[in-house]
């Protein structure tokens, strides 16, 4: 058993490569096109993995497909964050039965956090018949030697190593976006905050060496990605185990440094190591968006030690203030669990009463859901759920008057934003994210997506903002393509 983080070789990734040649040799005679399906459930941790999946599947001769029906294999990467996410893959992967049942030569794996736990690993193999194969997030850098062993071999099979993590350089990759791009910079946690499965299914913290990070980065904004999201459960503790004098903050600047126009974000940052120099670097750098996800859970002291989160609500509050001071036009958001096992009703005032102090522009908020072997599943005191539902509405209520009346302030503002494409509730109009994260929906004749241009805002509603480009940006944009 090695309970160590372990780094792959490039040995072992040369291996994996001529996996990749094999499986790619055997499915392009087989004179069809087959295709593969990868179903994604959780953070965007979880959306760069499975690029990193497609872009293997790809490499081995697949085409990525949307389509149940098309797949020839279908790959379920999954979450256990809360319990919702896990029932969520658990009922996505009993409908692939029928499929299976219809076309018995469909592959199905399933990999991801939910899956690297030993319950829900056995769960699989004893209630889910057809699913063919099994992987934990440490052997994402195996799937090509084990989708190779599924074809060739009957037989099913669960791997779940028992390593502390992986760290592997090397592997394909297939991008959602042709604008925007996930760049993972470190992998797994070791905060142990008592509600919270990730350090038992991602392993301890590990960062890419620096100069995998900055060769990635460059390639990215060579190839024209006009925004960059660096990945990681604790991007403060960026480089502490790199063994050299290298931290989040130099990392961020060194990207900056790189020529060319785009939107450099983070997440996600915990409040005990976010710091003074980070804010600074931020305040320094235009390219880096004015927005800062700072996670804060709870604003009672009592909830906070029980959650180990080892900052205060007012180590909190000093930090804030200092971002304020230095970026006047930073926008904020967190996250909040409601419901936590002991808190009381005053703990969820003083939540409240942080949420009308800082006036975060958005806010994501959980009920609390005890999560298997984690100590806050044990505590005493557990919050009945009609207690946990009415906080939880009444803390919605309070943001949704702060978040529409920060909208409306942006009125007749000019922000920088990046377009996304056709807007999803509206054919006729087009949406793109300001910097703040925020969605701006507008109507244009011509068609900006993947370009960042500026927008005067027109009109604003608790979670849309409504604006148009601005001509000077029409001209900008235009030359750019030129
Ligand atoms: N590493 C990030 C968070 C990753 S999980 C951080 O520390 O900020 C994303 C969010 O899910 C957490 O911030 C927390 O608000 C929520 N979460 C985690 N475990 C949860 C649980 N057991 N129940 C409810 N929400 C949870
Ligand atoms: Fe979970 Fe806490 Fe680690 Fe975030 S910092 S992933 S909440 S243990
Ligand atoms: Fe879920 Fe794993 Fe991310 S538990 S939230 S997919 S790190």
């Amino acid at each position: 058993m090695n309970r160590e983080t372990k780094i792959i070789t490039s040995e072992e990734i040369a291996r994996q490569h001529s996996y990749i040649s094999r499986v790619r040799e055997a499915v392009t005679g087989e004179g069809e096109k087959r295709y593969a399906l990868v179903r994604t459930f959780g953070c965007q941790q979880n959306e760069a993995d499975s690029e990193r999946l497609s872009g293997m599947a790809e490499a081995m001769g697949y085409e990525i497909t949307d389509s149940e029906e098309l797949a020839d294999l279908i790959l379920v990467n999954t979450c256990a964050i809360r319990e919702h996410a896990e029932l969520k893959a658990l009922s996505i992967t009993g409908q692939f039965k029928h499929l299976k049942a219809k076309k018995p030569s469909l592959i199905i794996g399933i990999c991801g956090c939910m899956v690297s736990q030993e319950h829900r690993l056995n769960d699989i193999k004893n209630k889910y018949p057809y699913v063919d194969f099994l992987f934990g997030t440490g052997e994402i850098y195996r799937f090509p030697e084990l989708l190779c062993r599924a074809r060739e071999e009957k037989g099913r099979f669960f791997i779940v190593e028992e390593t502390l993590g992986t760290l592997a350089e090397g592997l394909p990759v297939k991008r959602s976006s042709d604008f925007k791009a996930w760049l993972s910079i470190m992998y797994g946690c070791n905060n142990f905050c008592t509600y919270c499965v990730v350090p038992y299914v991602r392993g301890r913290e590990r960062s890419r060496k620096r100069e995998d990070v900055l060769a990635e980065a460059r390639e990215l904004v060579s190839k024209g990605y006009n925004e960059i999201t660096l990945l990681g459960q604790n991007v403060n503790s960026y480089g502490k185990d790199l063994g050299y004098d290298y931290d989040f903050s130099d990392l961020l600047s060194d990207i900056c440094a790189i020529e060319g126009e785009f939107i450099v974000r983070f997440m996600t940052s915990h409040p005990k190591d976010a710091s003074k120099k980070l804010v600074d670097t931020i305040a320094a750098n235009p390219k880096i968006a004015r927005q800062f996800h700072l996670p804060l859970q709870s604003g009672s002291n009592a909830v906070l030690k029980a959650m180990n989160r080892r900052y205060t609500r007012e180590s909190y509050l000093e930090l804030i203030d200092y971002m304020k001071a230095k970026i006047p036009d930073i926008a904020l958001t967190t996250d909040i669990i409601v419901g936590f096992p002991g808190e009381t009703e005053e703990d969820f005032a003083d939540t409240l009463d942080i949420l009308s102090r800082v006036r975060y522009d958005n806010i994501y908020s959980f009920i609390y859901s005890p999560r298997k072997g984690t100590p806050a599943s044990e505590m005493d005191c557990q919050i009945p759920s009609e207690i946990q539902s009415e906080r939880f509405s009444r803390l919605l209520q309070l943001q949704h008057k702060i978040s529409n009346e920060i909208n409306q302030t942006l009125v007749g503002t000019t922000r920088r934003v990046l377009v996304e494409g056709i807007s999803k509730n509206d054919p006729d109009m087009y949406t793109g994210r300001c910097e703040s994260g925020r969605l701006v929906h507008f109507k244009s004749d011509i068609d900006y997506t993947g370009k960042i241009v500026d927008m005067l805002i027109e009109r604003a509603e608790t979670f849309n903002v409504f604006g148009r480009v601005v001509p000077a940006d029409i001209a900008r944009v235009e030359s750019d393509e030129t």
